[in-house]
Order: C-alpha cells, then structure tokens, then sequence
C-alpha cells in the first residue's frame, strides 16, 4: 500500500522516531521502482511538491498540530527528515540508467569547463606598478592612506590653513552632513595622496623613504583629460641633510627609468602650501624626443613645446614638520623632500590614450590592445 502521512497523536521522542523511520522507508522503496522519466518526474512530485507534497503534509500534520511543549522537539525532527527525504528525492535516478539519462542539472565532471580567459593588465595599473617599482628599487616603501580623509589630513596638516586660497585649487567633494563637526574633523573624498605623508610620518620616525600610491577625487566633470576619480602616486623621504640636490637627482633618475635614458628633466618654480621651495618638473617629449614636431605635424602632447610636465615637488615645508614634530620631525634637525604625479594622465602619454574616459568605461575591446 502507498504511503500515506498519519496523523500523530504521541509525541514522544520514539513515536517521532518512529514515524520519520517509516517515512524514510517508503520514500526510499518508492525510489528503487522508479522505470522511466514519467515515474520519476511523478516520483518527484508526490514528495516534493508545494502544494500537497509528501514534505508539505509533513509540516502540516505533524508541525502545526503539535501540542506546545512538543513543538520544539517535532521541529528538529521534521527538519532532520526534510533533509534526509530531500536527499533521497535528489539522488534518485531511473533503475539500470546508471543514473544519468534524467538528471539533467547533474554536474559531468568529465567534460571540459568553461574557460575564463585571462585578463590583460590594465593600463594605468600598469603605469602605476611601472612607477612604483622604479623607486622601490631606490629603497623606498609602499605606504597607503583611505580616500576618505578628514579635512585635517587633506588639508591643515598639509599648511592649508583654514579659507586659505590655495584649497580653492582642489576642487573637493565634501561628504554631506558633516557641518556640526569641527572643521578639521570634516570628511571628504581627498584630493591627493598628500595626506599620507602626515599619516605616515605620524607612524613612522626619520629617516622615511616612501611611495603612495591611491585614488583620488576632485569635482570635474568627466572629459578627455578629466575624471573625477583618478590615481596620483607621491613620494617623501625625510632624513638629516636631505637638499635640494637629492630631490633633483632622484627625480631625474626616476624619469630616465621611467621614459628612457636619453629623457632630460627640467624644474620649473611652482606653488605648493606643502613644499618650500616648489617645483614643476618637466621631461623631454617622449612622443617627439624634444623637437616639438612629429615629421611635417606640430606634436599635440607636448603642445610643440618640446617638454612634458609630470609633477609637483619640493622642499618638506617646516610648516608641515611642526604637526609630526612630536614623533621625530623636528623642523630644526630633519629636512626632506616630497613630490606627487597623476598615473592617468602619464599612462594616457606612454600608450598615446587621446581620450581618459577610456581607461574607466571597461570596454573589453579597449582593455583587449594591453593583452
Ligand atoms: N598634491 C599635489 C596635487 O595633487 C601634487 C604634489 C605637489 C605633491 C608637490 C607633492 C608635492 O608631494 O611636493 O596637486
């Protein structure tokens, strides 16, 4: 005779027993007559159903028509059998197939997988472990800070005093709500990796030789040369001594690394609240070699010029050494030198990019050419 759910009036652990025992019996004798796809999709059906299902009567039955205190104990029962049936119910398979004829969803294990083809490195990550590399091989290390900065890092402790101009030049994006805080408290999406300096040199007493690469954010709109989210890498080494002499002759030799030995550099003066002096350095054109033509064409990188800028640098102003001044930094003993450059727009010159949206639209057919 075909199974059929009882109703239970005991309770007791060995009538649960007991009736979940009988249970699993029939469900697996009815398993082992199972003769072709029909039988099995029926087979399925009469315990597994939702509507009326074998499991479903179970929970009706023998769940809700437990008296209180039994409920607990039924419960755990019930769900022990759930799973042993649905086991059962899964693993079942027309007599003499073998088992594989109905059970479609079952896993071959012996054909091919699917092959995920690997990934090209991207640009500006390249660029990025390119730069990193060249002063790493100096001695430098590798130091990160978080893209959410406080106004403290990003700015005062970097001698951006409060309503100074200089923070007009970094076109911020502030997190909403922060206006009850104290200024320095404020957070923001920072908009250089400056402030790991602060950060590391809290951490960290003299001699540092570091490198910091990270995201960053300014309010631009999106355009060939603009992103509102782009990459910088800066570097710091503080230490007794350190002159200008040693800012100019690791950046030189960065830049050859970095472009080729026949590059010259070239600083400029500049403005950073954060170095004193500053400087913009500038490498000979690498698409032009420096002659600001391309055959009979004016060269649009350089803008005939001849020289690329790549970055900012300078002095470690004092100003910035009086906030760390208590871990070592006395502005008296040490000196060093800092400098930051954008990765994009690097990366952009090196594979001759002409628009930046690129390097962020993960267009596989773009990503594909750095296979
Ligand atoms: N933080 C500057 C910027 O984003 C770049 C920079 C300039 C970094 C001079 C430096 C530096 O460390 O010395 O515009």
């Amino acid at each position: 005779m075909a199974y059929t759910v009882p109703k239970l009036t005991d309770y007791s652990a060995a009538a649960l027993e007991k009736a979940a025992r009988e249970c699993v019996g029939a469900c697996t004798g009815e398993a082992a007559e199972v003769r072709n796809d029909a039988e099995l999709k029926a087979f399925r059906d009469r315990w597994m159903a939702r509507k009326n299902g074998i499991l479903t009567q179970i929970n009706d039955l023998w769940l809700k028509g437990a008296p209180k205190e039994a409920k607990r104990e039924a419960g755990i029962r019930v769900n022990e059998l759930k799973a042993r049936i649905t086991e059962l119910v899964e693993g079942a398979h027309v007599a003499g197939s073998g088992g594989d004829s109905l059970v479609a969803e079952r896993v071959d294990i012996s054909l091919p997988g699917v092959r995920r083809p690997i990934g090209a490195e991207h640009p500006v990550m390249r660029t990025w472990r390119e730069i990193v590399g060249v002063f790493q091989k100096l001695g430098y290390s590798v130091a990160e800070g978080p893209v959410v900065e406080t106004d403290y890092y990003n700015f005062e402790a970097l001698n951006f005093p409060p309503n100074h101009p200089a923070r007009d030049t970094q076109d911020t994006l502030f997190i909403a709500g922060q206006q009850s805080k104290p200024q320095r408290e404020r957070l923001l999406l920072r908009t250089h990796t400056s402030p790991v300096q602060i950060r590391t040199m809290e951490k960290m007493r003299p001699p540092i030789r570091i490198v910091i690469p990270g995201t960053v954010h300014r309010n631009d709109p999106p355009d060939a040369s603009h992103s509102p989210m782009f990459h910088q890498i800066e570097g710091l080494a503080v230490d007794t001594n350190i002159t200008f002499g040693d800012l100019k002759g690791t950046l030189d030799h960065a830049m050859k690394a970095l472009f080729g030995s026949s590059v010259k550099t070239h600083f400029r003066p500049s403005f950073f609240p954060f170095t004193e002096p500053s400087a913009e350095l500038y490498v000979t054109c690498f698409i032009c070699g420096g002659s600001g033509k391309r055959g009979a064409d004016p060269c649009r990188p350089c803008k005939q010029s001849g020289w690329i800028e790549v970055l900012g640098c300078g002095m470690v102003d004092p100003n910035v050494f009086e906030f760390v001044k208590d871990n070592g930094y006395d502005p008296k003993k040490v000196s060093g030198f800092a400098f930051g450059m954008g990765v994009d727009r690097l990366a952009l010159l090196k594979y001759g990019v002409d628009d930046l949206q690129y390097f962020f639209q993960g267009d596989v057919r773009f990503l594909q050419q750095f296979g």
